[in-house]
């Protein structure tokens, strides 16, 4: 491996600057991504075709310069290898055609092999092999809870709460489809992993819409289920919303824990003393101009200090911010991180 800063931070490493990515970086704000989005017609296309997959993964590799590649695809290929097809609509977002709200329609899911992803593995070993061992890759899931929002729900929502009721109304059955969804997502990373994946993060988006006590049995424990059944590869979570969680998360089988911008970084440091801690800029900082993109780095840098930090910002890249922007933060994270004195083992 040519760059190794993320991986050896991955790992829990000391390092010789702070490894920088960010997550939605394969994504609308490139305009070279939108050029190969409207040849490929349609979002579906471009995740089940393994060579444009792997463009688009490889294009901020090259144009922003980042310390890791994140595979090109979608939290919600799961439900669909599950039994569960969903369409990407155009300006809206996910939607299912069908979803669950009945044993009935649970009967006819069942729980997905790694050969049914087979699209997003050979994405993988694509992305690899012309990677070339110049930037390490990440492979990805969406968190049990997650899926299942989706699942019940069948599109987004602002409160979720038709996947809150099931879990209220309906524990033991909500309990079945979190397990069908840990062990298809269990089965899914580690074919990432054989097919070349070097770390692996755990995307927990709505962690934030339930409280503690919930979210320790419906969520964290599925979530640690698929950590500890994942041996010897760098696992990160990210649990967006989830600041109530992060001393329980402290104990889960992970290296790194991603931080949204509602996190303090320092309260962060105390509750979580064994991890890497990964974020967290708010996306909207982008926004500002250079000198301030700069000087908020500068602050988040300041802030974790010089070790056990991966940098990125607190949630996914907008698709309206400019790519001046994302550069000047990752050339920053980059040069400022080099300026601080890195304790070495
Ligand atoms: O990070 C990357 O660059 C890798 C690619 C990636 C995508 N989706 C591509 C994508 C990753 C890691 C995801 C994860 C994902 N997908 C999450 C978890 C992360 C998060 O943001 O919380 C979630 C909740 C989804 C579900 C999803 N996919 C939504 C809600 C949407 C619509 C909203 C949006 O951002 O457009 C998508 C579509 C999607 N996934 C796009 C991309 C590049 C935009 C589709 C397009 O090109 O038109």
């Amino acid at each position: 491996m040519q760059n190794k800063v993320f991986l050896q931070a991955a790992r829990g490493e000391y390092t010789s600057r702070t490894p920088v990515w960010l997550m939605r970086q394969a994504g609308r704000i490139l305009p070279e991504y939108r050029k190969v989005r409207e040849a490929a017609k349609d979002f579906k296309t471009l995740v089940k075709t393994p060579e444009l997959a792997m463009e688009v993964t490889l294009q901020p590799v090259t144009i922003l310069d980042v310390d890791a590649a994140i595979i090109f695809s979608d939290i919600l290929v799961i439900p669909e290898a599950m039994g569960l097809n969903y369409e990407m609509e155009e300006n809206k977002g996910p939607v299912f055609p069908r979803k669950i709200s009945s044993q009935k329609d649970l009967d006819g899911l069942h729980i997905a092999t790694a050969d049914e992803l087979q699209y997003v593995l050979d994405a993988i070993s694509l992305t690899k092999k012309e990677l070339n061992g110049k930037v390490p890759l990440i492979g990805f899931a969406g968190a049990p809870w997650t899926i299942f929002s989706y699942m019940i729900e069948g599109k987004g929502s602002k409160t979720f709460s038709a996947a809150k009721k099931m879990l209220y109304t309906q524990p033991a059955f909500s309990h079945q489809l979190l397990e069908m969804i840990t062990q298809s997502t269990i089965h899914y990373l580690k074919g990432q992993i054989n097919a070349g994946a070097d770390v692996i993060q755990i995307f927990d988006s709505w962690a934030g819409i339930l409280g503690p006590d919930q979210y320790e049995k419906f969520s964290l424990q599925y979530i640690s289920k698929i950590c500890d059944a994942i041996q010897d590869t760098p696992k990160i979570v990210f649990a967006k919303g989830a600041f109530f969680a992060r001393a329980a998360l402290n104990n889960v089988n992970c290296q790194v824990v991603g931080l949204d911008w509602n996190m303090g970084i320092e309260e962060s440091r105390a509750l979580l003393p064994g991890k890497v801690l990964q974020g967290n800029l708010d996306p909207c900082a982008l926004y500002g101009s250079l000198n301030d993109v700069k000087k908020e780095t500068r602050r988040m840098i300041d802030a974790f200090g010089p070790n056990q930090h991966i940098a990125n910002l607190g949630h996914g890249l907008y698709p309206d911010t400019e790519v001046d922007k994302v550069k000047c933060f990752i050339n920053t994270v980059k040069e400022y991180s080099s300026t601080k004195s890195f304790a070495s083992k």
